[in-house]
């Protein structure tokens, strides 16, 4: 289905029609949202606090209320997070943006005051889950993000990157002066973070995923990058690591080591799109996935829709 929503693509853009409704719709993919610089900014800690649990509980064992409890706001800790098994090199990288995301969170949380962490689904399952419907079949043995270097770096491939392009798409509507400078200092490092991982995964483009019957690593991220772009369903906005030539940059390559449009610019992404990846559920009105029971702040809360799923009870105390 996707690689014919792609061609469909490919035929708009040679055709120049646009907004046709698999490329771009354009109620359902802009970012001009009744929020002010504070609720953006806002918005963005919620992968601020999934990218700290996730890479500071890898690499040291513990997580962000270990370092700064105050920063969760009294969200609830999050679920499944582990220490994983990594490699000396692969461990001090991820244990140096764990910090890096404890610096954004306190910077947001300086600036703005913040907003409790959103209960967080870090486990195994759900990482296979994400992987499994990426690759359009069940890993086995089953895909376990903890349990070496390569399958974390796969499992990072998921987070930093949706990160950058949420910051890519809140610039422009952004007013003042320090939130612009807050934001353009996050975006600096987080695609710095989305370019060391890929880097590193490109070097094993080859290497094959044992969970997944051989599929190679270039040929996950480009499974997952597919998958975010049918659950953000504003057209392509993620490419993985080796692409068609009408993909790399200046049609001249096919090695992709950084995701960008024809200009070789960011991809940007608006709230929406954000949460219906995370969610996993393709509907920013329906949690689930990464944030089971919802992102927070205002923004996510208004879009949020009782009654979407069974876990409204579960959920009920955040
Ligand atoms: C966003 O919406 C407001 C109110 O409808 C409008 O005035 C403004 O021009 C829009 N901005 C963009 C960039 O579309
Ligand atoms: C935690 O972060 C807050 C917000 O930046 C800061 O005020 C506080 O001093 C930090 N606490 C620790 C223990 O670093
Ligand atoms: C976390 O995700 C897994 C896999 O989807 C799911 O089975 C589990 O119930 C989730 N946990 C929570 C608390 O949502
Ligand atoms: C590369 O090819 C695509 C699709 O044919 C086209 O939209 C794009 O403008 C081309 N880029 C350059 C730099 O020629």
């Amino acid at each position: 289905m996707f690689r014919f929503s792609l061609f469909l693509v490919f035929l708009t853009a040679l055709s120049g029609i646009h907004a046709s409704p698999v490329e771009y719709d354009a109620l359902r993919c802009s970012g001009n949202l009744s929020a002010t610089d504070v609720d953006l900014v806002h918005f963005a800690m919620n992968l601020e606090f999934t990218e700290a649990e996730f890479f500071l509980k890898a690499s040291t064992g513990k997580g962000l209320d270990a370092f700064n409890a105050t920063l969760a706001k009294g969200g609830p800790a999050p679920i499944g997070a582990k220490r994983a098994n990594l490699d000396p090199i692969t461990n001090r990288i991820i244990e140096e943006f764990g910090y890096q995301e404890i610096g954004h969170l306190r910077a947001i949380a300086d600036m703005t005051g913040g907003i409790p962490r959103p209960l967080l689904n870090l486990t195994r399952e759900n990482f296979a889950m994400f992987m499994d419907r990426a690759v359009g079949r069940r890993s086995k043995p089953r895909f376990d993000p903890y349990a070496n270097s390569l399958n974390y770096l796969l499992a990072s491939y998921y987070i930093p990157y949706v990160g950058l392009t949420g910051y890519v798409g809140a610039i422009p509507y952004l007013v003042y002066f320090n939130i612009k400078r807050l934001v353009a200092g996050l975006l600096g490092v987080e695609s710095g973070q989305d370019a060391v991982i890929r880097t590193l995964l490109y070097e094993r483009q080859d290497e094959t995923v044992e969970e997944y019957g051989g599929v190679t690593v270039a040929e996950l991220t480009n499974e997952i990058s597919n998958l975010r772009n049918e659950l953000g369903m504003c057209g392509i906005k993620d490419e993985g690591l080796c692409v068609p030539l009408w993909l790399g940059a200046e049609n001249r390559t096919t090695s992709n080591i950084l995701s960008a449009d024809p200009y070789s610019l960011s991809y940007d992404r608006t709230p929406q799109e954000i949460l219906r990846v995370m969610y996993g559920t393709g509907n920013e009105h329906c949690p689930g996935g990464f944030w089971p029971c919802g992102a927070n702040g205002r923004i996510a809360r208004m879009f949020l829709k009782k009654g979407c799923h069974g876990n409204d009870d579960a959920c009920s105390d955040y």
